[in-house]
């Protein structure tokens, strides 16, 4: 990994939304960029995110996909990507279940790598593993390419989750059909908007899929159904939790950081103080660039060393508070927390200088989504958060939408489509075997169901867990609760298997 610079991966995504617009009272603004599920700064590397990685093995597939479910139009289907593994599948004969991960907004295979958990089951269920890729993303583009997919609001129209899971829904049938595999169980798995996709598809599939393990899954983080200082709350507490003196050096850092871009030659200092490839235009730029890297730490704030969204160390807060902390005698304030946001955008040390470069590739998957049906409200509290206070302004999101994608968000969407306040009623009347896995260290936790809703309804809440981190490959590091919570998982599975197959029996011997 020489001469690596960070750098923007169009795969890599979230929301891109200014909080406050340039000119308005400066204090209340710190973000341009509502927080993503995958790092606008992270990108997949060499060995696809797992240090030490398993290969998984598995066959690439293509499908003919319908591009649009919901109408008769004459649109040109699409090549879908798929991944499928049968090694250890018992079969059509023997109902061999079938594990099928719904594909998020990025790249299949990077998924595939880092969804361990999926491949280490496989075995223990025999069953044959699935991994279809979102539409719109990685080798799934309708048109024919990226470019034409991507091209204005009318051919991006077919980017939603309810055509997503319905690409699902169509691929899982067919090929069930060809496999004359029709009766056998599918287990939809999935992490963060993965994990949220898979809840969903199991209330609006249930003929489909018996049951979902949703990971990470912020379903509820819509309208005002949880508060929106939440996300930012969860992230401080991870910081203040490990060091109450790095949770106040980090919130005492957005004014100096302000100060220091008005000052004749501010920007040139800020810039070489935190060795920035190119000149900063905005204090703010590097402002978004810190909070961003502290909302990722927090999302991967594992307990072992990992490189999901970057290389990084085990609990890497601990790291960067570390750094933070033992520099506090020095007298430069933001010397201090360019060592400590050095843990996150330098581990390996290879990086010559930053580069805070917005996506060069305009438009990306997921800035579409987050425009249209994917609204979900992020503020900063005054005192519980370590970030500038800033207000959810629903208006500069809609305002920016127009502006970028000549397309206005759909707020209520979501909710109207699959549950918003009366989401768990509706889920205890007439849902059934969906986890919610999350752990509490995780800022999306917030937004995620963490109590058990019934009998099959199930919440699995881990307090030191980070994003989706059950959903990993197992290793020799892990601790005890993380074993225990995978095992309860796989409990909850086999039940739903179990009652399957005895309710098939019956049927079959009528
Ligand atoms: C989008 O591009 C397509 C293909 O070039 C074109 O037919 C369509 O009119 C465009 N739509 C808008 C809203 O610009
Ligand atoms: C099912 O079989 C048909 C005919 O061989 C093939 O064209 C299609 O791709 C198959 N679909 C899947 C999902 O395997
Ligand atoms: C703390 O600072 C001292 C002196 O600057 C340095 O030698 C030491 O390596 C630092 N420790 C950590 C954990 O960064
Ligand atoms: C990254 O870390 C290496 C090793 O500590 C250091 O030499 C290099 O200057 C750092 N890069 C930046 C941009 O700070
Ligand atoms: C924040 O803390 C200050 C000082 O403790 C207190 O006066 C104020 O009411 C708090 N604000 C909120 C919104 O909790």
């Amino acid at each position: 990994m020489a001469n690596l610079e960070i750098f923007v991966s169009f795969l890599l995504i979230f929301s891109f939304f200014p909080r406050v617009l340039p000119g308005q009272n400066p204090s209340r603004r710190f973000s341009k960029h509502g927080p993503r599920f995958l790092g606008k700064f992270s990108f997949p590397t060499k060995n696809n995110g797992i240090i030490g990685a398993p290969q998984y093995r598995y066959e690439t597939r293509y499908f003919d996909q319908v591009l649009d479910h919901f109408s008769f139009s004459e649109l040109p289907n699409f090549r879908q990507r798929y991944l499928i593994n049968t090694d250890h599948w018992t079969g059509p004969d023997r109902l061999g279940p079938i594990f099928l991960y719904c594909g998020n907004e990025g790249d299949i295979e990077w998924f595939a790598a880092n969804t361990g958990l999926v491949w280490e089951l496989a075995p223990r269920f025999g069953a044959m593993v699935l991994f279809p890729e979102h539409r719109y993303y990685g080798a799934s583009m309708p048109y024919g390419n990226r470019e034409d997919a991507y091209k204005n609001a009318s051919t991006l129209s077919l980017l939603t989750t309810e055509q997503a899971i319905a690409d699902f829904a169509v691929l899982i049938t067919e090929l069930k059909r060809n496999l004359s595999a029709q009766a056998c169980p599918v287990v939809l798995f999935g992490g963060s908007y993965g994990g949220m996709l898979a809840a969903w598809m199991r209330l609006k599939y249930p003929h489909i899929a018996i049951g979902a393990l949703a990971s990470s899954a912020p379903v509820l983080q819509f309208e005002d159904i949880v508060p929106p200082e939440t996300f930012y709350d969860i992230v401080s507490n991870d910081f203040r939790r490990e060091s109450v003196s790095c949770f106040n050096t980090i919130k005492t850092s957005w004014d100096v950081i302000e100060l220091e871009g008005q000052r004749n030659n501010g920007l040139s200092h800020l810039t070489e103080t935190f060795r920035l490839c190119q000149k900063l235009d905005s204090a703010y730029d590097l402002s978004d660039w810190l909070s961003s890297a502290y909302s990722y730490l927090a999302m991967a704030d594992y307990p072992y060393p990992a490189d999901f969204l970057m290389p990084m160390p085990g609990n890497p807060i601990k790291e960067v508070c570390k750094k933070i902390d033992n520099c506090s005698d020095k007298t430069d304030i933001l010397e201090c927390i360019f060592e400590g946001v050095s843990v996150y955008y330098n581990y390996t040390g290879s990086v010559k200088c930053f580069n805070l470069d917005d996506d060069p590739h305009g438009v990306d998957g997921w800035n579409w989504q987050a425009c249209t049906e994917m609204i979900m409200p992020v503020s900063s509290s005054v005192n519980a958060s370590m970030f500038p206070a800033s207000d959810y302004d629903y208006r500069s999101d809609e305002k920016f939408c127009l502006e970028n994608y000549h397309v206005k968000p759909r707020p209520t969407w979501i909710t109207t489509e699959f549950g918003g306040h009366g989401f768990k009623k509706a889920l205890k009347d007439f849902g059934s075997n969906i986890i919610f896995s999350n752990g509490l260290l995780d800022p999306w936790s917030g937004g995620s169901v963490l109590e058990d809703v019934s009998d099959t309804i199930v919440a699995l809440v881990t307090e030191k867990g980070a994003h989706h981190l059950d959903l990993r490959p197992a290793t020799a590091d892990d601790p005890d609760w993380l074993v225990e919570q995978r095992e309860a998982e796989v409990d909850l599975i086999q039940d739903w298997l179990d009652e399957y197959y005895e309710k098939n029996k019956a049927v079959y011997s009528m």
